[in-house]
């Protein structure tokens, strides 16, 4: 299978030396590359900003912003789209040119709204026949399961993957996740605390038995 991995966060500039971002890492991201990489899949991973090695025998795409990720989701072609990234919601309404001086900087700040590129992408794929698979990720602070069903029916995925990221050993830069699987159908898996490499071969083992459930 074609699989195609967003991982890390999303900066949003308001000037060359200031953005708007998030604590993602990339970790849980690259570990779902290299674990559909080990299991002999194609792979394509398109990263923010992070500071990690490209698993051995991935494709890599950098970018920076939501807007960037768009766009580079948008180019692929895959049969497996997975995505880990934090992307950042909103973005300054615009970016300076030059780096905006102290005294000339409002106190409010005026955002607006970043595509959903999940949600884009799977929307433009939801008619398709042979479906391709779309799973998502949901950081929630709290009982993550229930936000996780809402964003698995609005994005039209095949699952969800919770996290809760204030729990400990969950969530931003930790090497271990506890994740709840919310499958289309509502089903709800709870998984014990895993290395976040653990997390990725069960969601890789999921993509592969719902790309091959499909085809029979
Ligand atoms: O990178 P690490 O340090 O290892 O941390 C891992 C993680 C905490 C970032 C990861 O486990 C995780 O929870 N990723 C999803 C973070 C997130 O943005 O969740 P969300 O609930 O805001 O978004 C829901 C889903 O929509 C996600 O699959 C997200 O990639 C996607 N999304 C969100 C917003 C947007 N504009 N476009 C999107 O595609």
């Amino acid at each position: 299978m074609r699989f195609l991995v967003t991982a890390g966060p999303t900066r949003e500039f308001l000037d060359p030396v200031r953005f708007l971002s998030n604590p993602s890492t990339g970790k849980m991201g690259f570990a779902v590359a290299r674990a559909a990489r080990a299991a002999g899949h194609d792979v394509t991973l398109v990263a923010g900003p992070v500071a990690l090695r490209t698993p051995l025998g991935v494709r890599r795409i950098d970018v920076v912003s939501a807007r960037d990720m768009l766009a580079a989701v948008e180019r692929e072609d895959f049969d497996c789209l997975v995505a880990t990234a934090a992307v950042a919601d909103w973005r300054p309404a615009r970016c300076a040119a030059a780096k905006l001086k102290k005294r000339a900087m409002a106190d409010t700040l005026r955002l607006v709204r970043n595509p959903d590129i999940l949600k884009t992408v799977a929307a433009k794929f939801a008619h398709v026949r042979r479906r391709k698979v779309f799973i998502g990720f949901a950081a929630e602070t709290g009982e993550p399961s229930a936000e996780a069903a809402r964003k698995c029916r609005e994005k039209g995925l095949d699952l969800v993957v919770a996290n809760d990221v204030t729990a400990a050993g969950s969530g931003f830069g930790t090497a271990t996740n506890r994740v709840t699987f919310v499958h289309a159908d509502g089903r709800i898996e709870r998984l014990p605390l895993l290395t976040k490499a653990a997390v990725a071969r069960r969601i890789v083992r999921f993509a592969s038995q719902t790309a091959a459930a499909a085809h029979r």
